[in-house]
This record gives structure tokens, C-alpha cells and sequence, in this order.
């Protein structure tokens, strides 16, 4: 309610500014003790999945708390978790303004932010600060990246370093290789790099899980642009290299679904309705593929509690939202509960949930 007399006043700003003002309000909001009162409560929907317990499968993507600062806040909408990020290991200013746009017609954005953050280091000490969402149960993820200037041959020193600094503090890292903003990024999806970097990875967590005794797992996000060939192949990567899950998707470069509407050549990643389709495809045939070798987190286009359930009926084990947020607010998050547990009851008589029960 209080959003939806919030969004045209919000619509009116800039893209960029509107995100900005949001987050600091709804910081004020939580810090205040405000939130509390608009924020939503959701009975459990209990999932285990990459060894964690989640209180229900429904998550905020990755980008929105980009600087780990707003974990506890936004956790006061209900998420089940929370991913942070995409942090880079040095602080870096991301690409010129304006780099965020609306597509109302089609309930998108486009955006070519370019990791925008502070660094690692002050990255970590925000994340640690933040406890309340934790301690109610919330997970959270961290999600990481490389410089923009570090050349694409070094990157895995970037996925290490930031590995190394955020794995303490992670309940899950997400390795993200399929942001269109950074140069060259998604080249390392290619069968030969991503060998190369999930070899990197996993070596770095060996010795992690030696130095801090757990073992924290890592999931890694793909672009929904992949040919439909290449899924299967990466699908085999991340089981072979030991990977615990599969982010599918970030945004796409295809703009076929907004053609004519105004901001649609801007350059970057369209997120919302017009992803809802591929990014469903894709976790189909990573699904069909893995046979549950691995656990699929849907993301892309999640714009109402149906399009969630169909992302849980392609395979998913838990979703995420960020488009669907901006444009609807925090009733999606129960929205997207609510149904998935309808759902939930009307195929619980045999066979079963299909969905790892905590
Ligand atoms: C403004 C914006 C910033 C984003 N930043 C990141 C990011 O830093 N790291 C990342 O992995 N994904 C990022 N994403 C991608 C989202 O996490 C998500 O994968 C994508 O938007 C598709 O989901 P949606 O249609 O629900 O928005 C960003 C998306 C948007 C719209």
C-alpha cells in the first residue's frame, strides 16, 4: 500500500536517483524502527538447499545492496535471503551517468552500472555489521566480481581475493560471470576459462575450508544469452569442478521483446517482464540436464507469485527477485511464498514435493 503511493512520485526521478533515495529511506525506515511495521510476515516454507536451511524459497537478487550496507533493512521485507554484491576486491566508480533506465510498457529496466562499489575491505566490514537478519533465520550471500581494469587473464586473482575476504562472512558465495557491463566478463563462461576458474576456485576453498574449518558454498551465475548447446556444458563444468549451485540468469543484451519503446537501445542488461521467458528456458535446461546433481536458483523476469511457481516447476529450488520488486514492492516476496506453498498443497498428496524439504 505505502508503495504503491510511493512508486510515481519515485517514477518521476531518474532511474539511479529513485534506487538511491529508496534504499536510504528505507535504511532510515529500519534504522528508525519504522519497518517494522510495514514489514511482511510470511510463515515458514521451510527448503534446504546447498546445506543451508532457508525459511522459504524466495530471495532479493544480487545488485540492489551493492555495497552490503542494507542487509538487515531489506531483510525486513521478508526475503527468505539476501544476496550482497557484486563486490569487487578494489573500490571502483562503475560506468558515466546515466546507467539505469525504465521500461514502464514492459515493466523493465535497463542498466549498465558496471560494479559500482567501495572495495572488498569495506564491503566486509558493512556486511559485519549487519546481524538482525541473521539472527531471524535469513541467509545471506555475497556476491563477487573483477575490476573493471583488471585485464580478463588475471581475473581469477580478482575471484580469488575477493573470495578469500568475503568467505568468513558468507553463508553462500555467488561467482558472478555473466554481467554485461564489465568487458569480456562473460567470455568466462567459455568451456576453457570456466575450467580454469572453477580449477582457481575451488582450490582457494580447500585451503578456506582448512583455515576456518567449514566449508561455504559456491554457486555460480550464468547470463541468459548462452546458446541453448552451451548449457550442458557448463551444467558439467560446475558439477565436475565441485560447484553447490547454478544462479540462472543475470540480464540479457537481447532486446527483441522492447523493441521501439523508448531507452530500449540503451546499452547494458534488460532485467523484468521481457526476460521472464529465457531466463524460465534456461533453468528448464539446466534442470533437464542435472538431474538434480546441483541446485538451481532462478532469477529473471519473476514478476508475480505465478511466474514464481513456473520457475519452481522448470526446476528451481529457490528464486530470487530484483525488477519485480522495484516495479511491485514488497507484497511480490509473499506473493511469491504464498503461491509456491499453494502450490506446494496441491501436489503434496503422492509424489511428493519435489523440493528439498529442510
Ligand atoms: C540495476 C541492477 C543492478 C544489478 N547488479 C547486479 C550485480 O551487481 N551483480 C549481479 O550478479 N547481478 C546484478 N543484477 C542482475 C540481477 O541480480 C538479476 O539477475 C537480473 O536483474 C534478473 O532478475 P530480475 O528480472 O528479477 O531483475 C542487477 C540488476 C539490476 C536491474
Amino acid at each position: 500500500m505505502l508503495y504503491t503511493l510511493a512508486r510515481p512520485l519515485l517514477f518521476s526521478l531518474d532511474a539511479e536517483a529513485a534506487h538511491e533515495l529508496t534504499l536510504s529511506a528505507l535504511q532510515r525506515a529500519y534504522d528508525l524502527g519504522i519497518a517494522r511495521w510495514v514489514a511482511k510476515r510470511i510463515s515458514p516454507l521451510p527448503v534446504r538447499v546447498m546445506g543451508l536451511n532457508f525459511q522459504h524459497p524466495v530471495g532479493l537478487a544480487a545488485g540492489l545492496d551493492k555495497t552490503g550496507a542494507h542487509i538487515d533493512a531489506l531483510g525486513s521485507f521478508g526475503f527468505g535471503f539476501i544476496e550482497a554484491g557484486t563486490v569487487t576486491p578494489r573500490p571502483q566508480p562503475g560506468n558515466p551517468k546515466p546507467r539505469m533506465f525504465r521500461l514502464p510498457r514492459s515493466h523493465a529496466l535497463i542498466n549498465r552500472l558496471g560494479f559500482n562499489n567501495e572495495g572488498a575491505d569495506h564491503f566486509i566490514d558493512r556486511v559485519r555489521q549487519q546481524r538482525a537478519f541473521r539472527d531471524r533465520g535469513g541467509i545471506v550471500g555475497l556476491n563477487i566480481g573483477k575490476n573493471a581494469d583488471t585485464p580478463i587473464e588475471h581475473a581469477l586473482e580478482d575471484y580469488r581475493m575477493c573470495l578469500r575476504r568475503v568467505y568468513d562472512d558468507a553463508d553462500y558465495v555467488a561467482v558472478n560471470i555473466s554481467s554485461p557491463n564489465t568487458t569480456e566478463l562473460r567470455s568466462l563462461q567459455s568451456v576453457r576459462q570456466l575450467a580454469a576458474l572453477l580449477t582457481g576456485l575451488s582450490d582457494e576453498r580447500k585451503s578456506l575450508q582448512d583455515r576456518y574449518g567449514k566449508r561455504v558454498p559456491i554457486a555460480v551465475k550464468i547470463a541468459p544469452d548462452l546458446a541453448d548447446a552451451s548449457v550442458p556444458e557448463i551444467a558439467d563444468r560446475l558439477v565436475e569442478h565441485g560447484m553447490d549451485a547454478v544462479i540462472a540468469t543475470n540480464t540479457t543484451t537481447a532486446r527483441d521483446k522492447v523493441r521501439g519503446q523508448k531507452h530500449a537501445d540503451e546499452s547494458g542488461g534488460l532485467s523484468g517482464r521481457p526476460l521472464t521467458e529465457r531466463a524460465t528456458r534456461i533453468v528448464y535446461l539446466l534442470a533437464r540436464h542435472l538431474q538434480g546433481a546441483l541446485p538451481i536458483i532462478g532469477v529473471g523476469g519473476i514478476m508475480s507469485g505465478a511466474d514464481a511457481v513456473d520457475r519452481i516447476r522448470a526446476g528451481a529450488s529457490l528464486v530470487q527477485i530484483y525488477t519485480g520488486f522495484i516495479y511491485s514492492g514488497p507484497q511480490l516476496v509473499a506473493d511469491c511464498v504464498e503461491a509456491i506453498r499453494d502450490e506446494e498443497c496441491a501436489v503434496s498428496s503422492p509424489p511428493g514435493p519435489t523440493r528439498p524439504r529442510a
